[in-house]
């Protein structure tokens, strides 16, 4: 099946990517308020969204938001305890949430520690009860980040969690970390209405052209499993993760 010619906005620097997103956000929950009452979205953990979280707190963004009719997900989670620096939770409460008038009901962390197969089936529940009319999880958004290896949310190369395909999360064993982490299936994260990766650094440079340029090999690179059907998927990039891309059209923002 021919790929989807990837939407890639490539921005000088990393804060230029974190305000286009910041700005997006901001219309993306505008947009969903005023059609259908409320903004769902699954958050995306690591350091890269940190600044666009924080920049979501100060008073430039977070007065544009309604907080009141937006939820809150997390797109996957460590094996850590939700108050502590590892955890995607605490990166997003420190840099946002509680910066904002957000209620706690709206807020749904995932549970890293403990028995991560009863994590999973509780998240999925909550999921479940949250999208009670459809077969996978409607996200308004679902933000995701890359690993150097080309991962995406805790979907990491040569793990079962890529091969999902009836579970919406799932306790992924990663050999490398020598650790299980929760993580939307693929097919739950393509489900979103949009997709948004935001990647940044030249560290990022060849993961970035290998998903985007290479070959179709998604045991290798997970982030290309990420396709969806009934949505948009957008890349926010810098020019330092863009640096190795083949020349196409790219809007220049
Ligand atoms: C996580 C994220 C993961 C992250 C990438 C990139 O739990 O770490 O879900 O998928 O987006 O690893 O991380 P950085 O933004 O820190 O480079």
């Amino acid at each position: 099946m021919p790929r989807l010619r990837p939407d890639i906005h490539i921005f000088e620097t990393p804060d230029d990517v974190a305000e286009a997103a910041a700005e997006r956000f901001v219309n993306l929950v505008d947009d969903c308020v005023q059609r259908k009452g409320f903004f769902s979205i699954a958050l995306a953990g690591g350091n890269t969204p940190r600044r666009l979280y924080e920049l979501l707190a100060t008073d430039a963004f977070k007065g544009k938001i309604d907080w009141s009719r937006t939820h809150i997900f997390f797109g996957d989670e460590r094996a850590a305890p939700l108050n502590h620096a590892d955890s995607n939770f605490h990166m997003a409460n420190e840099a946002l949430l509680k910066k904002v008038s957000i209620p706690s009901e709206n807020v749904h962390p995932m549970t890293g520690t403990g028995d991560v197969v009863e994590n999973a089936r509780n998240y999925e529940r909550e999921l479940k009860n949250f999208f009670s009319e459809t077969e996978w999880p409607t996200f308004d958004l679902a933000l995701l980040g890359l690993g150097k290896d080309a991962h995406t949310a805790s979907l990491f190369p040569g793990t079962a969690a890529l091969n999902e395909t009836r579970s919406w999360v799932v306790a992924n064993w990663v050999l490398e970390l020598s650790s299980y982490r929760l993580t939307l299936s693929p097919p739950a994260i393509s489900a979103a209405a949009n997709v948004e990766f935001v990647v940044t650094g030249k560290d990022k440079a060849a993961a970035l052209t290998a998903v985007i340029d290479g070959p179709v090999d998604t045991e290798q690179f997970p982030a290309q499993l990420i396709e969806p059907r009934d949505g948009n998927l957008v890349w926010l990039v810098d020019a330092a993760a863009a640096s190795q891309l083949r020349a196409r059209e790219t809007s220049r923002d």
